[in-house]
């Protein structure tokens, strides 16, 4: 008793799992798209030449005992035209088909005693009944998986009829074969449906969950736990994690909650969190990938080229308001003036903090986006020239910035990180809007296999 109760208070504790980075939302109306997709999936799973082996035995009268074998059966036709697809809470998605049609033919063998026969037969059911029902989940390494939850199909009305051999003499018994044979196809059909089912859940294991984006830097799109389903919508979380290519380092960050707004239009909502844009952020400082050279003339060194060495001192810190993102940079910049014969003499060395603003863009299957700079300070550390006038430097750093740093920021942010979409589909009127910590992306979508 107490032990149950131990058990039950323990089911109540939620896992203490950490939070998606970017968080997926399907809702009803990708399904109703999705279920033609899904139809033309059991058609083609279904419209073929199956190997079934139904054994069977009869006890005819006066006769003695027939056996009967069909080792094949090929399904010719299959119409489903009535038919619903539905989130079933907490276990995936629930397709099912009412009057479908399906027409098939199969060899048969007999043995009567020392008499043996075999023809073929041709089955007619009008009101075939299938109800599927999709497991969704995820397994230990974040890829989707799918299983067959449950299935269920029922034809009534079912005509048979034997054709070759003896057939005069089956026909005769088919009023009582036609029961037998009926129990046995509808088991038999969910039979090849699961076998279906477990077929598209062994390509789904090798379905890649992260993508490599440039030499530093790779994403890591596994799925966080098993997806969240309701009567309205499936909830999926993605890890949405920047790892360095060159070692997986761990970044300080973990992602907050996000709650996605309540909207049954667009088919898909996906929030990507400033986590994501964080850990990015972290790489990339990590990998040594924030640095730039600039080569410059300084009215302070006239007839000397001067070169600036840019760098971050620490990883820029990114969050996301409703305006806009807002973007922390902490660089340091040191100067130095080249001598005829190449050797660089250190000049001064500065910190150079800016805030930036940016606007995330969608474009196709790529989210990318534009920065602008929004204040700049600038603080001398060291000098071997000098106390330095700061607020000219910082005039001509906010300059230099304009012309090199914000257009270099732009054009590697420009392309974008691609969005995870499936194969053979593509967003179709994506929308951006940002939200305090997270930035949202709701679209339609299009499937062209
Ligand atoms: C399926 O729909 C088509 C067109 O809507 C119709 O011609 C056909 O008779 C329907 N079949 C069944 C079995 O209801
Ligand atoms: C029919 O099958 C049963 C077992 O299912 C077997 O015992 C019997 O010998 C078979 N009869 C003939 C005629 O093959
Ligand atoms: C900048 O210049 C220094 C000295 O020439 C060099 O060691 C460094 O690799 C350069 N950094 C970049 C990012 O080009
Ligand atoms: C470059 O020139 C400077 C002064 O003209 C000299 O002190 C330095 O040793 C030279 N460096 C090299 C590598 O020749
Ligand atoms: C950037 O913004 C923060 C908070 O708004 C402020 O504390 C900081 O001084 C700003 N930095 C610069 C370089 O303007």
């Amino acid at each position: 008793m107490w032990l149950c109760l131990l058990l039950l208070m323990a089911a109540c504790v939620p896992a203490t799992t950490s939070s998606p980075g970017i968080k997926g939302r399907v809702t009803r109306s990708a399904l109703e798209y999705g279920r033609r997709f899904g139809l033309e999936l059991l058609r083609s799973l279904l419209q073929k030449e199956h190997s079934v082996n139904l054994q069977g035995s009869y006890q005819a009268p006066l006769l003695g005992r027939l056996n009967y074998t069909v080792p094949q059966i090929h399904i010719h036709e299959l119409q489903m035209n009535d038919s619903t697809v539905d989130f079933a809470e907490d276990v995936g998605v629930q397709l099912t088909v009412h009057r479908a049609r399906i027409q098939l033919s199969a060899t048969w063998q007999a043995q009567l005693g020392a008499w043996q026969d075999s023809g073929s037969l041709r089955l007619r059911i009008r009101d075939l009944a299938v109800a599927v029902l999709l497991g969704l989940g995820a397994d230990e390494h974040g890829h989707p998986s799918m299983w067959a939850a449950g299935c269920d199909a029922r034809g009534t009305d079912l005509r048979l009829e034997f054709r070759q051999g003896q057939s005069w003499l089956y026909n005769l018994l088919v009023p009582l074969l036609q029961r037998t044979l009926r129990q046995q196809l509808n088991k038999q059909l969910c039979v090849e449906i699961q076998k279906g089912i477990s077929r598209l859940q062994d390509s789904l294991k090798d379905v890649q969950v992260s993508a490599q984006l440039d030499p530093f830097a790779a994403i890591d799109l596994s799925l966080l736990g098993q997806p969240a389903i309701t009567k309205q919508h499936g909830d999926v979380g993605l890890k949405g994690e920047f790892f360095g290519v060159h070692g997986r380092w761990q970044s300080p960050f973990s992602a907050q909650p996000v709650r996605l707004p309540e909207l049954q239009e667009p088919m898909l909502l996906v929030a990507v969190t400033e986590f994501v844009a964080n850990t990015a952020a972290f790489v990339y400082f990590t990998a040594g990938a924030l640095r730039r050279n600039i080569t410059a003339e300084m009215e302070h060194f006239p007839s000397r080229p001067v070169e600036l060495h840019l760098w971050a001192r620490r990883q820029p810190l990114l969050s996301c308001h409703p305006n806009a993102l807002h973007g922390a940079l902490f660089g340091s910049a040191e100067a130095f003036v080249v001598l005829p014969n190449a050797t660089r003499v250190p000049a001064f060395l500065l910190n150079i903090d800016a805030n930036v603003t940016g606007k995330p863009t969608i474009a196709g299957n790529r989210l990318g986006g534009t920065v602008g700079l929004r204040s700049l300070s600038v603080v001398q550390v060291m000098s071997h020239v000098g106390p330095l006038e700061v607020g000219k430097l910082e005039n001509m750093l906010k300059f230099g910035l304009w012309l090199f740093g914000v257009p270099w920021a732009n054009k590697r942010l420009r392309p974008g990180i691609p969005l995870p979409t499936p194969h053979g589909i593509t967003l179709l009127h994506p929308r951006l809007s940002l939200h305090e910590g997270f930035m949202l992306i709701t679209t339609d979508l299009h499937y062209e296999p």
